[in-house]
């Protein structure tokens, strides 16, 4: 602990990341921190690469299988309030990395700016969004990036114009990046407009994914041309088990964490699915989830 004397943010030591994942999965991190501000961002990193401390930065945790064991690591959440702040100007949106994609949505709603309904009703942070490029029905956060405010893991922070972010299908900002935040271009749209759309994704969203118990959304990524969750479905894996996990039964590329599960038996299920797929089809699936282990 002597290693974080005159950090100013939270401080949380053995914390279990199942309180910090959706699928509510995980082992305890060494160290959960909540830096204050961004100096104390660089404190920490400083800090840590003094003492060879490994990081790791989480959002919501709605992308993430943890292990079940623990994990030697200083996981960083940019949950404290100078990373939730917002606001906007004519047409665009500074969103701090920790603003969850609710509060974005909101706020969005708020001042009449449209272009960002397709994100309702994903969990997550602008900070996770940006760095897989989340996205639904054929649009992505990248095409509303202006520029993004980074930090290097040397603690220098600078602005990533969308041309330099290399946007593409689930891949966001360069790993060797922490995002701090981003502004983002929306455009003038009515109230009514704006909750007609949001409504429409949410109801699409609700008729074909799962929610009904705790997940990661889609683990696999689609390959080019393909749907991951048709794949796994046409090798008949839909309601698989395995201990507490289960492929859903309403679709194939969301696995569930009944009460109990382990990273080991939603690790066992994507290796059953991706053996399965590759046997059938000759394509190999990849992971769409962050596996920390
Ligand atoms: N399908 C099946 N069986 C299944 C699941 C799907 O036959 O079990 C078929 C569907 O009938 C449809 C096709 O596969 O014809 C595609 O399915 P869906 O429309 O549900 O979309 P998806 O390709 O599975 C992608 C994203 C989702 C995003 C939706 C909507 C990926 C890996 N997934 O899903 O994103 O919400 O489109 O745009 O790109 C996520 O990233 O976590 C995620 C959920």
């Amino acid at each position: 602990m002597n290693w974080l004397k005159g950090f100013q943010g939270k401080i949380r030591v053995k914390e279990p990341l199942k309180k910090h994942t959706t699928f509510k999965i995980g082992g305890g991190a060494d160290y959960f921190l909540q830096p204050k501000d961004c100096s104390d961002l660089q404190f920490v990193l400083r800090q840590a690469k003094k003492r060879k401390i490994p990081l790791a930065v989480i959002g919501a945790g709605s992308n993430i299988l943890a292990a079940d064991k623990a994990l030697r690591l200083a996981v960083i959440s940019l949950s404290s309030a100078y990373f939730k702040n917002i606001r906007a100007e004519k047409n665009r949106i500074f969103a701090s990395s920790g603003v969850s994609l609710a509060a974005l949505l909101k706020e969005a709603r708020r001042r009449s700016l449209g272009g960002v309904e397709f994100l309702s009703g994903i969990p997550g942070t602008v900070g996770g969004a940006l760095a897989m490029n989340a996205g639904a029905w054929g649009r992505s956060i990248g095409d509303l990036v202006e520029e993004v405010r980074v930090m290097d893991y040397n603690g220098l922070v600078s602005f990533l114009k969308k041309a330099d972010c290399k946007f593409g299908y689930r891949c966001g900002i360069d790993g060797r990046y922490i995002i701090l935040g981003a502004k983002l271009r929306l455009k003038k749209m009515s109230k009514r407009k704006i909750e007609e759309l949001s409504g429409e994704f949410v109801l699409k969203r609700k008729a074909s994914q799962d929610q009904s118990l705790p997940n990661a959304g889609c683990i696999f990524k689609n390959p080019p041309g393909s749907s991951a969750g048709r794949l796994i479905d046409a090798c008949g894996l839909k309601g698989r088990t395995l201990g507490k996990a289960l492929i859903s039964r309403r679709h194939a590329n969301f696995f569930l964490a009944r009460k109990g599960a382990k990273a080991e038996d939603i690790l066992g299920l994507m290796r059953l699915a991706r053996d399965e797929v590759k046997k059938k089809f000759n394509i190999a699936l990849e992971p769409e989830i962050k596996i920390w282990d």
